[in-house]
């Protein structure tokens, strides 16, 4: 069953705390000169239209990256994110005030605007047509890998990377309530055979048990093994709809993340919970492991 497209949900509020974070990962590796691998379990189809009908249906975006775009008090780490979102659209540098909000990159194309030559880039996505959107995208180009296959059974084979140095980015759709035991055991597959890589894992926040006990799950397992501890930020903007239900917020979480992630991202949150927020109690938190 592949009924999920991410393009329904694309540059929401969601995929603003993901792919901040993840930007400041890749800025982090991309520090020292020797190479390293990022390998996405779980890419999507690697950009996204804004004004297709998918987008357009529940116009998710206009509540995440929308909100970010037209200000200019943005602190540096969100105007780095914005910025790359305006070159994604034609628009960086010198041209970034004709740039008009059209596509949202996906973690494929952030990691292709920030990987270098000698990175390596492994992406994997089952549905056929984001695999294939995807492929023609990003297939021919050097050091990178797109493959029609499962992301979580993937993982064993490609690391540790070949370099030893290595970021993984686990980001289901959790359509199944199978895929919150299956990051579990990817992270502790990941941690158990890369014990310094950094492993980012995104999870919706939800007022399900499976949900609500995730960062918990994900913290026990990194507890062991992580050599570099872990960090986990959450950013809730909404509150659950009449029925308890709705995708009031996100995690992300991150083992053996940057030393200084914590301290990059401790500034923002509030700002993302001001300006992302939909109800009057948006809030964060922001926690870490050493
Ligand atoms: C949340 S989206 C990914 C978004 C993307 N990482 C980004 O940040 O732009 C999850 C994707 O995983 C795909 N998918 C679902 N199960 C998968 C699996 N076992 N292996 C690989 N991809 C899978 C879905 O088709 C969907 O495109």
């Amino acid at each position: 069953m592949l009924a999920y497209r991410h393009a329904f949900h694309a540059g929401n509020h969601a995929d603003v705390l993901k792919h901040v974070v993840l930007v400041q990962v890749l800025r982090y590796m991309a520090r020292k000169d020797k190479p390293f691998t990022l390998v996405d379990t779980h890419a999507g189809a690697g950009g996204y239209s804004l004004e297709g009908r998918f987008a357009r249906k529940k116009a998710e975006y206009e509540l995440g990256i929308a909100r970010l775009w037209p200000r200019r008090d943005l602190p540096a780490p969100l105007a780095d994110y914005v910025e790359l979102v305006r070159r994604f659209n034609g628009g960086g540098g010198a041209r970034a005030a004709s740039a008009r909000l059209a596509q949202y990159p996906g973690s494929p194309a952030f990691a292709q605007m920030l990987l270098r030559p000698q990175d390596r880039l492994r992406l994997y996505e089952l549905h056929p047509t984001d695999h294939r959107i995807l492929a023609a995208y990003l297939g021919g180009h050097p050091n990178t890998q797109v493959a029609q296959a499962d992301g979580f059974a993937a993982l064993k084979g490609e690391l540790p990377p070949p370099s030893r140095r290595g970021v993984v980015l686990i980001d289901p759709s959790y359509e199944l309530k199978s895929d919150y035991a299956k990051v579990v055991g990817a992270l502790r597959e990941a941690l158990t055979r890369f014990a310094d890589g950094s492993v980012m894992v995104w999870a919706p926040q939800l007022t399900t048990i499976e949900s609500k006990e995730m960062p918990r799950r994900l913290q026990s397992v990194a507890d062991p093994l992580a050599k570099k501890g872990w960090l986990h930020a959450r950013l809730t903007v909404q509150q659950p709809d009449a029925r308890g239900f709705g995708l009031i917020g996100s995690h992300v979480f991150v083992a053996n993340p940057p030393h200084v992630l914590h301290a990059t991202l401790a500034p923002l949150m509030q700002f993302l919970a001001d300006v992302l927020g939909q109800y009057d109690g948006a809030h964060y938190l922001l926690e870490q492991a050493q």
